[in-house]
């Protein structure tokens, strides 16, 4: 017999056929819309396997209610979404999707913090609204990339990738890890700084660490007031490492001078919400990964990691250490 599998949305056909061929599947069929928590809970009572996507919140209750669960695995790099300890508790494993949506993921860093710099958002805004009657010298200036210094919260795979990008435009590369890496600094020709010294030299401050409780709120009143008036803030990681009220006070009193944000504590955010306010500040709907090979990739990714744990396997993306 097949082994139950839930998938919690529609998924690229490639990886829905080869789930197909080794499970019996229940995919819930709503093209953009979560499964209700109720349907969720329900139907992860007979299932061995979840596919789950990061706006999934499979935390105790989830797993509580599915008594026969083996893996849940996260079409993600990120998995804050899960509660791993209650995985482990339960010798569930959990998987990730790294590596297959780093380029894309970093490409899409670097488009934000130039959309940013340079007001493209608001610019084309301008031009559809009638407002462009003429060429003006100081109209719609923003800051120069070209040769300015990035500082890389969370120097790893992305924040490497990133990092490589910025040096294709000149620019200073700082870095903050709990970890120096010696190898890529000698290797790119980066810089390690403790928090507070990157943020004050910083121009752009990129932050690509993972949502933990260490890095939970990491980015505050304190560590915002340290940044330049002249500095973008770039968030691609996680919107609860930033407290937001604390960034809507520094950017509404010009505190620094704008942020680039592609994730947010709740999502969606809310559309009433103070940050969608302000005019210097770009949103973005959580679109880090999304190109259409990297999203295949990432779905594929997602299901070998599901079969393989499913089969006994210990699966290639392994988050914790969880065995059965
Ligand atoms: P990664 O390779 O694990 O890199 C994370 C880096 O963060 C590591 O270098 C780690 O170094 C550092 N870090 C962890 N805790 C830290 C702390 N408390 N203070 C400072 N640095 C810390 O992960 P990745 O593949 O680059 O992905 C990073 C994150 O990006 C993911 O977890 C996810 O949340 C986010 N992401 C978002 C999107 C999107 O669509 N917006 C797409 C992909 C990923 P140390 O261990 O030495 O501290
Ligand atoms: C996206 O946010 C991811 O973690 O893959």
């Amino acid at each position: 017999m097949k082994p139950k599998v839930l998938v919690t949305r529609k998924i690229p056909d490639d990886a829905l056929e080869l789930l197909k061929r080794e499970c019996e599947l229940t995919v819930w069929n709503e093209e953009d819309e979560p499964m209700p928590r109720e349907e969720l809970l329900e139907a992860v009572s007979q299932v061995e396997g979840i596919y789950s996507l990061l706006s999934d919140k499979i935390d105790s209750k989830v797993i509580e209610c599915a008594p026969n669960l083996k893996v849940v695995s996260n079409m993600a790099v990120g998995y804050d979404n899960i509660d791993v300890a209650k995985c482990d508790e339960k010798g569930i494993m959990v998987t990730n999707t790294p590596g297959v949506l780093t380029e894309a993921t970093a490409d899409l860093s670097f488009a934000l913090l130039m959309a940013t710099a340079r007001r493209v958002v608001e610019a084309s805004e301008y031009l559809r609204e009638g407002q462009w009657k003429s060429w003006s010298p100081m109209q719609l200036t923003g800051q120069d990339v070209f040769g300015a210094t990035i500082g890389i919260i969370g120097m790893g795979r992305i924040g490497e990738a990133v990092a490589r990008r910025a040096l294709g435009f000149n620019m200073e590369v700082l870095y903050h890890n709990r970890n120096r890496k010696q190898q890529v600094e000698s290797e790119l020709g980066v810089s390690y700084r403790d928090l507070d010294d990157l943020l004050k030299e910083s121009d752009f401050v990129v932050l690509l660490t993972p949502l933990t409780p260490e890095t939970k709120g990491l980015i505050k009143s304190r560590e915002l007031s340290l940044m330049k008036s002249s500095a973008v803030l770039i968030n691609v990681a996680r919107g609860s490492i930033v407290d937001e009220g604390a960034l809507y006070n520094s950017l509404k009193n010009n505190e620094i001078w704008a942020a680039g944000l592609d994730v947010f504590e709740q999502e969606p955010i809310d559309l009433k919400h103070p940050l969608l306010s302000l005019e210097n500040v770009v949103t973005l709907p959580h679109i880090g990964s999304a190109s259409i090979k990297t999203r295949k990739k990432m779905a594929l990714m997602t299901a070998e990691n599901l079969i393989s744990a499913l089969q006994g396997e210990m699966p290639p993306n392994l988050v914790n250490k969880a065995s059965k």
